[in-house]
């Protein structure tokens, strides 16, 4: 055997196998060249090499042998002072301790759990030994802060590869973002349709209360308030706000950029520096291609040209990618295409890919999952099809941080799959975009529906036919049209005088701001918990609310008082790697009894202390 070919075929695998030598005994190098056998001694409790890293190396050893050495390469445990066990309990309590690896070997076509000091992997079997089993599957430690992709966590300050998702008007609250924060994970403010005094109070809130620990705001595209977009952007610059989470983009806008390229620089080494990071979020390739890409010239110009950035800004905006990072966001709760986790995330992998061999940046995006992660299997999924991280929004809106009402969270808790529809969006009603709502027990999904259907239609209020009118005025409204203009008018005064100009000009477009008046209130209405307005409670929801109630179906998750956004990030995490370990066993050829109870929810005390080993 040829420690060359091992060599190599190691470096294929294992990106920082370089430092894998180091760990070595130069002894067991030269044994591997010229005996074509190693030996790795592992202390179980302290494991001289990283046990992740030590799981390649066996594995693509073995495997190279097999393929292409010799057919005899094979693991050896051999026994000290235990007895294998196949003992189906023994091992379930096995993999849950994920900070351990796990080796099984087989007793009479029983998986048997064994522990002790030595594995070999020999070609031929060991010698001078009493007692010795081969070795069946083998799992690497495989802990929560494991999982997802080390680069990203390091550029964003995280312990966890693990997002709260931005949920408007506040859902996902200061406390929200304050939680995941303070237990290493990162948590976008829910800063869209919230007025910029509201965003300027959550920014000093959560300011004062993380100092440096990570946390971000959304910066929601909104195409039919570009001023409003700007003014965010100004907030979030004067505040230093210095991560967003750029979501509903339909193509880059002049204040995304600014944003992105302010104070761009040089450090003292020559590094390019963004002060300002931005993790967009997409369900299209084309807009993905836009945020992996730098800058487009065309609005770097138009920001020159209104002397925003310098020229020097404006040199080093073409060496970097909008985003630093990009989430690919599958079938989700609210703005959504709908697309499936399993096609959109390959697709978006090969994009970055080609696109950052073009540029050759100096930092790659890395690209991360959101949409349908309700589970510790969709979790699992998620990093097996090789996401740098996750991100959840349903789930945490049932969770007692979020800023809904107690009556919202309970109609969330019932959910099943099939309970959400898609209905018009308030934000961009015009254009028919639309969102993932609850349909089970509101009805909200079928009279913002009919409300779009009329405005497609007619072109003012008055064209309607009576007898709908007055079906949208008393069931929907609850209000005379004239009476609901007055309101809407006082809403649009503060927030974008302009709307009411072009709607004095245009029935159908005040026809519109009256209607979109509905869609946005009747989100407060489930925030506020209106008793009057159940029926109309707007809550943006996905699939995943039904299968993250499934999953907790008689544990302490079930109940809404119990869902706390970190418990459940870290049960997601959690059961991830303790998924990950059990598939990893089972395709190595072992059947296990082992069912999905494995997998059912833990406080968060019995995650620590099973982390502590
Ligand atoms: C109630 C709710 C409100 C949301 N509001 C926003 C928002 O304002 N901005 C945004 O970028 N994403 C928003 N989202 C999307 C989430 O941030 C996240 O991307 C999505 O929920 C992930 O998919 P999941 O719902 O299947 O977990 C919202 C989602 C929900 C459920």
């Amino acid at each position: 055997m040829s420690g060359l070919i091992i060599t190599s075929a190691i470096c294929q695998i294992v990106p920082h196998s370089f430092r894998l030598r180091h760990h070595f005994a130069t002894s067991d190098w030269r044994n591997l060249k010229e005996c074509g056998t190693l030996q790795l001694k592992f202390k179980m409790a302290e494991t001289m090499i990283k046990p992740d890293i030590s799981y390649y190396l066996i594995k693509r050893i073995t495997t190279m042998a097999l393929d292409n050495v010799t057919k005899n390469m094979i693991s050896w445990w051999i026994k000290a002072d235990t007895t294998p066990k196949p003992d189906d309990e023994e091992i379930k309590s096995a993999l849950m301790q994920v900070t351990q690896p796990v080796f099984l070997s087989d007793l009479q076509g029983k998986p048997a759990l064994v522990k002790g000091e030595l594995i070999t992997a020999s070609q031929v079997h060991p010698p001078n030994t009493a007692e010795h089993y081969p070795v069946a599957a083998y799992t690497a430690a495989l802990a929560p802060h494991h999982l997802g992709d080390g680069q990203f966590k390091q550029r964003h300050g995280l312990r966890y590869a693990y997002i709260v998702g931005a949920m408007a008007n506040g859902i996902t609250s200061t406390e929200m973002v304050e939680m995941a924060g303070r237990n290493g994970m990162l948590g976008f403010f829910g800063a869209a349709g919230l007025t910029l005094d509201k965003v300027e109070e959550a920014i000093v809130c959560l300011q004062n209360s993380l100092k440096d620990l990570p946390y971000g705001f959304n910066l929601i595209h909104s195409p039919n308030e570009p001023g409003f977009e700007f003014a965010l952007v100004d907030l979030y610059l004067k505040y230093q706000v210095r991560l967003v989470s750029a979501s509903a983009y339909m193509g880059l806008t002049l204040p995304l950029v600014y944003y992105r390229i302010k104070g761009i620089h040089r450090d003292n080494d020559g590094n390019v520096i963004c002060l300002n990071k931005i993790i967009a979020k997409v369900s299209r390739v084309e807009i993905a291609q836009q945020f992996l890409s730098p800058p487009p010239e065309k609005l770097l110009k138009k920001l020159l040209a209104k002397q925003m950035i310098s020229q020097d800004e404006a040199v080093l905006a073409r060496l970097v990618p909008m985003a630093d990072d990009l989430t690919a966001e599958a079938d989700s709760g609210g703005h959504t295409d709908n697309r499936p986790a399993i096609t959109l995330l390959p697709t978006m992998l090969y994009l970055r890919d080609r696109i950052t061999r073009k540029y050759n940046y100096a930092h790659e995006p890395c690209v991360g999952l959101a949409g349908g992660i309700a589970t510790p299997q969709s979790a699992a999924a998620a990093f097996a099809m090789g996401a740098a991280y996750i991100l959840t929004g349903s789930v945490n809106q049932a969770c007692v941080e979020a800023g809904v009402s107690e009556a919202a969270r309970l109609l969330l808790a019932e959910v099943k799959q099939a309970d959400v529809t898609m209905a018009p969006s308030a934000d961009m009603f015009e254009m028919g975009v639309k969102v993932q709502v609850l349909k089970r027990g509101t009805m909200f999904a079928v009279r913002a529906s009919k409300l779009y259907e009329l405005y497609r239609n007619y072109d003012c209020f008055n064209d309607i036919p009576a007898k709908q009118r007055h079906d949208v005025e008393q069931r929907i409204l609850q209000a005379r049209f004239e009476q609901a203009w007055q309101e809407t008018k006082r809403f649009f005064e503060t927030r974008d005088p302009g709307q009411i100009e072009r709607a004095l000009d245009n029935p159908k477009h005040q026809m519109a701001l009256v209607f979109r008046a509905y869609l946005g209130r009747s989100s407060n209405w489930a925030i506020t918990g209106e008793p009057s307005r159940k029926m109309d409670f707007q809550i943006w929801c996905g699939p995943a609310m039904g299968a993250f109630n499934e999953w907790v179906k008689g544990s302490f998750l079930e109940k809404p008082k119990n869902r706390k956004t970190v418990t459940v990030a870290l049960n997601l995490l959690f059961g991830a790697a303790v998924q990950i370990r059990l598939n990893g066993l089972r395709l190595q050829g072992v059947r296990l009894p082992v069912g999905s109870d494995i997998l059912k929810p833990l406080r968060f005390s019995e995650i620590n202390s099973l982390l502590e080993d």
